[in-house]
């Protein structure tokens, strides 16, 4: 079988990716692509990345129903930055490509001008062959000529497909913030994530917890499901901007709503058992168990150390009497990260825009109204922090 090999950092995914694999599957020189997001980049900052499990599930949305084509995630892991022979090697060791298959690398014309200063080109041709799209009112005579010189050089064969000529770029998309270009499905997990917001929280944290953020990005991604995923990831945005906006750590906070969650898919037995350490006597249900497991494994497994990030997992589901900045950014952004669609959210997003204490309070209320329709209460920490925050109001 022939397959495309299609990478790319698809910071947004546009239409001019999607011409690509259509165009490729339709010249029929392969019998279908496989999509592969990078995880750590090569050629880019890397702050200057979206993160990659948002890069990666919005691929994936995009190709959901696209025949023939696979978006595949043997480079979302942590560690040096994938090269292209390196993905090759590791497709076929991994088995996702079988050795009776060919691979031919696909990309556009201008990498042809590029591909001799790559790393280790003749490694990449070892395993793939080139296959060179071309849109229309690029120079092809220019493009056939590089072709022919990369073919002497490397004793090769370049093969060339006709795409539409969508003219998009993911840059210019970014910077300005225009949609039109993105398929439709694109656009929604756009919006539904609060992707590429002007104000780029991330920008804010430190270069340092930037790249613990992708690493502990890459365990999660092994750990848990998309969803829960992608609500951690927003839990990590929103915080870190509540953190700046109110003047908490934008560290801290990142690193404790980016793990608020990291138990909760653990088995149950497992979360007993690691919230057990910190917890003696009685061990909650299952709705708040996954916090206190959670603060015992940040710790154990992705070497939190740091008290304050701790306790903000550990006080995400019910709060505590006194919550510190920390633990009232991260319970907040939690409950109303812009996927959370549950209940109407918009006052206390509002409250949210210039005073903590009113939005925490607010969001309370909201929680003791929906529990008390059900003839439940709250949890009595969650009664004596919003007690604790009435009383203090006004100072
Ligand atoms: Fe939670
Ligand atoms: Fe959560």
């Amino acid at each position: 079988m022939k397959i495309g090999i299609y990478g790319g950092a698809f910071d947004p995914f546009h239409n001019g990716h999607l011409s690509m694999i259509r165009g490729a599957i339709a010249s029929k020189k392969v019998d279908r692509v496989i999509v592969i997001p990078t995880g750590m980049p090569c050629f880019k900052p890397a702050r200057k990345v979206t993160l990659s499990p948002y890069r990666f599930y919005m691929t994936k949305a995009a190709l959901k129903d696209e025949p023939k084509c696979e978006v595949c995630d043997i480079e979302q892991v942590f560690g040096e930055p994938s090269y292209t022979a390196t993905t090759l090697e590791n497709l076929l060791k991994q088995k996702v490509v079988s050795e009776k298959d060919e691979m031919y690398l696909m990309f556009g014309s201008d990498i042809l001008f590029e591909f001799e200063s790559w790393h280790e080109p003749r490694e990449i041709l070892k395993h793939a062959k080139l296959l060179c799209a071309l849109r229309p009112g690029v120079d092809e005579g220019q493009a056939r000529n590089q072709a022919l010189h990369l073919e002497e050089v490397f004793d090769t064969k370049v093969k060339f497909f006709q795409i539409d000529g969508i003219d998009a770029a993911s840059h210019i998309i970014r910077r300005e913030s225009v949609f039109d270009d993105v398929p439709e499905t694109v656009r929604k997990f756009i919006k539904t994530h609060g992707l590429y917001c002007e104000d780029a929280p991330l920008m804010h944290v430190s270069d340092a917890m930037y790249t613990t953020l992708m690493k502990h990005c890459f365990t999660l991604f092994h750990e848990m499901s998309g969803k829960r995923l992608l609500h951690s990831m927003n839990v990590c945005v929103l915080a870190t901007r509540y953190a700046v906006r109110f003047g908490a750590d934008p560290d801290k906070c990142a690193l404790a709503a980016l793990l608020h969650d990291c138990a909760k898919e653990l088995p149950e037995q497992q979360q007993i058992d690691l919230a057990a350490k910190i917890i003696h006597g009685y061990i909650p249900g299952k709705q708040i168990l996954h916090s206190p497991a959670g603060a015992v494994y940040a710790k154990e497994h992705y070497g939190v150390e740091d008290q304050e990030v701790l306790d903000a997992i550990q006080y995400h589901t019910i709060g505590r009497e006194i919550m510190t900045i920390t633990d009232k950014i991260v319970y907040l952004a939690d409950k109303v990260e812009p996927s959370r669609d549950y209940d109407d959210l918009s006052m206390i997003r509002r409250y949210a825009e210039n005073d903590l204490n009113a939005a925490l309070i607010e969001c309370y209320c909201a929680i003791k109204e929906s529990f008390g329709r059900k003839g439940q209460q709250i949890h009595e920490d969650t009664q004596k922090s919003l007690a604790y925050l009435l009383a203090n109001r006004s100072q």
